[in-house]
């Protein structure tokens, strides 16, 4: 795998708002910045893994890749060329090359169509193929995502189906064009441990079979390890952390990562549980909207400091960069 600086996707300063809609119904009509000045880069053929807990925007950043919402301001570059604002033909060829993943496996299948016309859709729209050439492509990736064999499934429709399955069905539809660039949004967890896993090894062998550069979501620091080659740590729409995946899970810097490492629960003594003690027991009563995002919960902020204004990533080492002031070379 090349990971020089061959970036597959670029995110210049990406904030996304989401204006509130007015007081109406107990809606408190505020505005949400899902994001906050999001910069990174996704390099050919890696797996990249975006952590961080729930509402932090994680989703959103998907969402504005393929373009399903519009950044409030910001760039996102597909090897070198600018996503925002395309039309036409070069909208439809951009939606040829990246592809989302969701969540819920239940939900993003339409109930309506058998598994064929749900995985050949994407060969339809984009004139890939006659109907003897499409069919082969649908049995060979069925059968590359492990639904095998293919023809028992071609006919089938949803329900007849497990949820791993369905989530096979949604790569393989995501997969069928042989895409640049796939997004995977917690496509497991829905899912149990050993189906996850079987998963995971799906997605690993579509980037070493078809090198298909991927985004992969999760709340699970144990999966991006388990999965990608590096990783980005985000709080409240906020980069914390960036690096490669076994430098920031083995040596975590910033006391985000660490907290939320010391959340994922070890086999062994509860004493394992609090490596890093990084997380205040009771929230701090600041606001925190001119300094760092994770000021009001950070146990180690000095008040001075990280109060009054927001630290920006420095390097630490090599690839490792981290947005905190107490952390040293960052
Ligand atoms: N359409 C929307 N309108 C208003 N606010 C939104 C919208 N979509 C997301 N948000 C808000 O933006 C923030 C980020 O949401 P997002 O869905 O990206 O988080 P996430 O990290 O994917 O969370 P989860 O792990 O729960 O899926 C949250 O505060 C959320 O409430
Ligand atoms: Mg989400």
């Amino acid at each position: 795998m090349n990971t020089q600086d061959e970036s597959v996707l670029k995110i210049r300063d990406v904030t996304k708002v989401y204006k509130g809609k007015g007081a109406l119904f107990g809606a408190s009509g505020k505005d949400v910045t899902a994001l906050d000045r999001v910069s990174f880069d996704i390099f050919k053929g890696e797996i990249f893994g975006l952590v961080g807990e729930s509402g932090s925007g994680k989703t959103t950043v998907g969402r504005l890749i393929v373009g399903l919402e519009d950044v409030s301001s910001g760039k996102i570059f597909l090897n070198g060329r600018e996503v925002v604002g395309l039309k036409g033909r070069a909208r439809k060829e951009f939606r040829s090359q990246v592809q989302m993943i969701f969540q819920d496996p239940y939900q993003s299948l339409n109930p309506q169509r058998a598994i064929y016309d749900t995985v050949s859709e994407p060969l339809k729209i984009h004139g890939v193929g006659n109907a003897s050439t499409k069919r082969d492509l649908v049995r060979e990736i069925l059968q590359s995502v492990g639904l095998s064999p293919p023809d028992d499934f071609l006919f089938k429709y949803p329900h007849r189906l497990s949820g791993g399955q369905r989530q096979r069905v949604a790569i393989a539809r995501a997969m069928v064009l042989k895409p640049t660039f796939v997004i995977a949004d917690e496509p497991t967890s829905m899912l149990d441990a050993s189906i996850s896993a079987q998963i995971f090894n799906i997605l690993l062998d579509m980037r070493n079979r078809l090198d298909v550069t991927q985004m992969f979501i999760t709340h699970s620091l144990a999966a991006a390890r388990y999965l990608c080659d590096r990783v980005a740590v985000i709080y409240r729409g906020n980069l914390m952390e960036i690096g490669s995946a076994e430098e920031v899970i083995r040596n975590p810097k910033h006391p985000y990562t660490q907290a939320l490492l010391d959340a994922v629960p070890k086999f062994g003594h509860h004493r394992d549980v609090s490596r890093y003690g990084t997380l205040l027991i009771k929230d701090r009563d600041v606001a925190g909207e001119n300094g760092c995002v994770f000021f009001p919960r950070c146990a180690v902020a000095l008040e001075d400091r990280c109060a009054g204004s927001r630290p920006l990533l420095g390097r630490v080492s090599g690839e490792h960069r981290v947005a905190c002031f107490l952390v040293e070379g960052a």
